[in-house]
């Protein structure tokens, strides 16, 4: 029988039971979550409750279980060294050990491993541990992007034009992220459409899904606050209107020789996802950040239309066997959206009821809710996801956007993501760079 290790709570790791448990192996699913997801305990057969950074804990739950492998959701445990402790207890796991999860961890180890390996994809950056210099190289770029070196949570990173205006604001940021960060990375900003390229390698192969594209912020027309990510779409070309197969080739070829260079850096093999951040501009594709897992909600567009057995990918993986291994994804679209609670992602309202309807067409998956003897409560970030999946992008959205429309309680989703005219601002944005 086979028994796989889940660890994270969120709707990507929902999204990854799911694909887990549809595996012709049948597997038995055991989980390790911060909190009760209610999709995840369904489909499990054990659940424990702890936090990533009780290494012991997951460890001793993981021996008494004896999984095939573990699979690691989130950022969280592996920049706690997850990896590392399982590793060590004779476990393998998707995921990279916590040296080499500083590929998104530290931005500067990043960035700096790009330029010593010679890989084209970053924008002019200097990292700085100190005010030295800071100031005239802030003046030297005219516009820049400010990154504390480190997990914020997508939080950290300032953008000029978005978050600030002048230099003088760009400096005081930065020498504030200087008091509370060993470093500052400060980076040239580019213009172009972002696109998510998840990949799964096995240290040496690399595999690609579809590209999809996030919305960060969180109103309609990308108005308001950074989120986590409001929902997300993709094609059933797997490409975009404003992206062609040869920008996605260029994106997996960065990729393949980042594989590499990490492996040559850190001396072992990254097995896991490595999930690049990707932007189309003029001079071509380059790389915002990468992550070191799945996307959230870029997990659930990709796993909803994976065909290929993901648990017999992930023995590709841990196997080093990737090259053997076909992965296929349906040629259809996706549209995901996130319903989430009024106030998010400031002041969202907490322990308010959400109620889903009774027909619904769509994926669902489950992020920060609990269940309670009375019904679902939402505990303050994203609550639930709903993906429509359909032969065109216009139906997958009206799937997503008629699920959405029929939860209760007090929160709000993005009823712009998928549409025509949303893709069609894309279009003209890109349009207006390459011209
Ligand atoms: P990150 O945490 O690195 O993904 O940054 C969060 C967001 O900031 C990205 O999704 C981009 O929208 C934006 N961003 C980051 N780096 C740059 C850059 N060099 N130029 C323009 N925008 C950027
Ligand atoms: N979609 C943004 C993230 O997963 O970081």
């Amino acid at each position: 029988m086979t028994a796989i290790l889940l660890i994270g709570n969120g709707a990507r790791e929902h999204a990854i039971a799911k694909a887990v448990i549809r595996s012709t192996e049948q597997p038995e699913l055991f989980s390790y979550m911060k909190s009760n997801n209610p999709g995840i305990a369904q489909l499990s057969n054990e659940v424990k409750l702890g936090s990533y950074n009780e290494l012991d804990s997951i460890v001793a739950f993981a021996q008494s279980i004896q999984p095939d492998f573990a699979v690691i959701g989130p950022e969280d445990p592996l920049s706690h060294g997850v990896v590392d402790a399982l590793e060590e207890a004779g476990i393998p796991c998707i995921g990279p050990k916590k040296d080499l999860a500083q590929l998104e961890t530290s931005k500067s180890f990043t960035r700096n491993l790009l330029k010593k390996y010679g890989i084209g994809g970053n924008p002019d950056f200097k990292s700085f541990s100190s005010e030295e210099g800071l100031k005239e190289y802030i003046e030297e770029l005219r516009e820049v992007v400010i990154k504390p070196d480190g997990l914020t949570g997508g939080k950290g990173v300032r953008v000029q034009g978005d978050h600030f205006q002048t230099t003088d604001e760009a400096f005081a940021y930065a020498a504030e992220v200087l008091k509370t960060h060993p470093s500052v990375v400060i980076e040239e900003k580019l213009d172009g459409e972002e696109f998510s390229l998840q990949s799964f390698t096995d240290g040496v192969h690399v595999v690609d899904c579809p590209p999809i594209q996030d919305h960060k912020r969180a109103y309609v027309d990308d108005k308001g606050p950074n989120t986590g990510g409001m929902g997300s779409y993709s094609y059933p070309d797997h490409l975009f209107p404003f992206l062609k197969a040869e920008h996605v080739q260029e994106a997996h070829e960065i990729t393949v020789k980042v594989a590499k260079a990490i492996k040559d850096q850190c001396g072992e093999l990254y097995k896991g996802v490595m999930y690049g951040g990707f932007i189309l501009t003029k001079k071509g594709v380059k790389l915002i950040e990468y992550n070191a897992r799945m996307g959230d909600p870029e997990a659930m567009n990709a796993l909803s239309i994976m065909k290929s057995d993901f648990v017999e990918m992930c023995r590709a993986i841990i196997n080093g066997t990737l090259d053997e291994y076909t992965i296929e994804f349906e040629q259809k679209a996706t549209v995901c959206k996130y319903v989430v609670p009024e106030g998010y992602p400031a002041n969202p309202v907490k322990n308010e009821k959400i109620e889903v309807p009774e027909e619904n067409t769509t994926e669902l998956f489950y992020a920060s809710v609990d269940q309670k003897e009375d019904g679902l409560y939402m505990s303050g970030s994203r609550a639930i996801a709903f993906v429509g999946i359909a032969d065109s992008l216009d139906e997958a959205e009206k799937e997503a956007q008629s699920a959405v429309e029929k939860v209760k309680g007090k929160v709000f989703f993005r009823e712009d993501i998928g549409t025509a005219k949303l893709i069609q601002k894309r279009i003209n944005h890109m349009n207006k760079i390459l011209q």
